[in-house]
């Protein structure tokens, strides 16, 4: 493309385009700010100006197998030849074959799985089938579900207010929809509930029970929780807190939730992120990683014993319908994803890279201002930067770090989302050169800003 192709591009983006998340008025007072990707490979994305860098969050935490697989494009070219969209009341081999493979990789291989477009549909399934579940069985009175603040469950009204918080910015849209309880977000780092005790008292996971008790019962149908929180700051729970909730769920009759829209398809070392405390959601969701999102493809995958629930007559239909969920074309992109996982062993690279990136990352705590290093389960890792490393302290909101970091590692051929966390969740394929890469570029980010304070 010619320069002048270039800034017709530019210029239609400022008159016409809106980026989420993104104050348009920035890209219209200084247009060459907005990236224009047109290709990429492995971990690396190029734009229209020729430049290259490295992906270290993954497209927004969905890329496992890497940009520009010729086997995904060939799938999905020889499935666009077939049939192109699900006909009413009947679907496709893809579709089929695809929740098979989704079932025999979940936690319950008996698993059914409902298919949509993306994680908040996901999301937003998986709360429709809890609260129809407990319909089905009875118990009309469970519509309420706890999660936890600071959350993300998606960008819709329902998984916004499941997410309580954060990023979604739910003051923007007057009330939140009711029914939603919000509890502690485990954060070994800046426990609100037991910082002060040396140790983690699984204070958060009690939490859930007393929540319950109060509420009653008989009003709660689901919890939901990401099993590693990215949004809540790349945090891990103590391992024994999702045992705990998986127990408190079990005896008080709620349906859990995990959102693994992040954590699926091998970005913590395992398929699953449960099956680091060997935990059985009711139901787990998925998006992002499934198909590495060359074509968006998501969804629910319900327990044998709920989604038998739903087995019966007129009243035991789950009415719900995307006009894509299930896409043929999407789940041919998936599968061949998913095969490209297997076949190269992406999942086990995870736990492998994770692993030496988590070693190799604690070299920053040379810098006075890194307060926590996280990781060690998977590509999923995160450095917290404070003020004062002894009190914990944030820099001031004022100070913008976060712009000042995200510039500083593009300026070393980095791309992240920091703010007082910067994430580092690199493609699967990621090498342990590319860790070396990765770290050396922080390293050295973080001198830039050390001199810049
Ligand atoms: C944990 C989690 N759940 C749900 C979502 C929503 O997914 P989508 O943007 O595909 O609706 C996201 C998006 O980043 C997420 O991080």
């Amino acid at each position: 493309m010619t320069e002048q192709g270039h800034e017709d591009l530019r210029q239609m983006a400022v008159d016409h385009f809106w980026l989420p998340f993104h104050q348009m008025q920035d890209f219209a007072d200084s247009p060459n700010s907005l990236r224009i990707y047109e290709s990429g490979e492995g971990c690396w994305l190029k734009d229209i100006e020729g430049r290259r860098i490295f992906d270290m969050m993954s497209g927004m935490w969905l890329q496992a197998v890497g940009y520009g697989r010729k086997e995904i494009a060939d799938a999905v070219y020889e499935a666009m030849q077939g049939i192109t969209s699900n006909p009413w009341g009947g679907s496709n081999p893809n579709t089929i074959r695809l929740s098979a493979k989704i079932a025999s990789l979940a936690p319950d291989k008996g698993s059914r799985v409902f298919l949509t477009n993306g994680g908040a549909e996901s999301n937003e399934v998986a709360i429709k089938i809890a609260k129809k579940y407990h319909r089905i069985r009875g118990e009309e009175g469970r519509y309420k579900v706890i999660s936890r603040a600071g959350s993300y469950h998606g960008g819709t009204h329902a998984t916004m207010a499941a997410g309580g918080g954060g990023i979604a910015a739910p003051g923007d849209y007057g009330p939140l929809q009711p029914g939603n309880i919000h509890v502690t977000q485990p954060n070994e780092y800046r426990c609100a509930l037991c910082a002060e005790n040396g140790s983690c008292t699984l204070d958060c996971a009690r939490e859930v029970e007393q929540v319950i008790e109060k509420e009653g019962p008989e009003t709660v149908a689901a919890f939901i929780g990401e099993p590693m929180s990215i949004t809540g700051g790349v945090y891990c729970p103590h391992d024994d807190y999702w045992p705990s909730i998986r127990e408190i769920c079990d005896r008080y009759g709620v349906l859990m939730i995990l959102d693994e829209v992040v954590t699926g398809y091998g970005r913590t070392g395992k398929w699953f992120a449960s099956m680091h405390w060997d935990v059985q959601p009711d139901i787990t969701t998925m998006a992002k990683q499934l198909s590495s999102g060359y074509l968006p493809a998501a969804g629910a995958i319900v327990r044998k014993d709920v989604a038998d629930t739903f087995l019966g007559g007129e009243d035991e239909k789950f009415r719900h319908l995307y006009t894509y969920g299930g896409h043929p074309i999407a789940a041919a992109a998936a599968l061949a994803n998913l095969k490209i996982i297997e076949d190269e062993n992406l999942v086990e690279n995870s736990a492998e890279m994770g692993q030496y990136l988590f070693e190799r990352l604690q070299v920053l705590h040379r810098h006075p201002f890194v307060g926590d290093i996280r990781g060690g389960k998977g590509l999923f890792a995160a450095v917290e930067l404070v003020k004062d490393r002894e009190t914990k302290e944030r820099f001031p909101a004022a100070m913008g770090i976060g712009d000042m970091i995200t510039d500083l590692l593009d300026t070393h051929d980095l791309l992240t989302r920091a703010d007082n966390v910067i994430p580092i969740l690199p493609p699967l394929i990621t090498t342990s050169d590319d860790v070396d890469f990765i770290v050396e570029g922080i390293d050295r980010a973080l001198s830039n800003f050390a001199s810049n304070l």
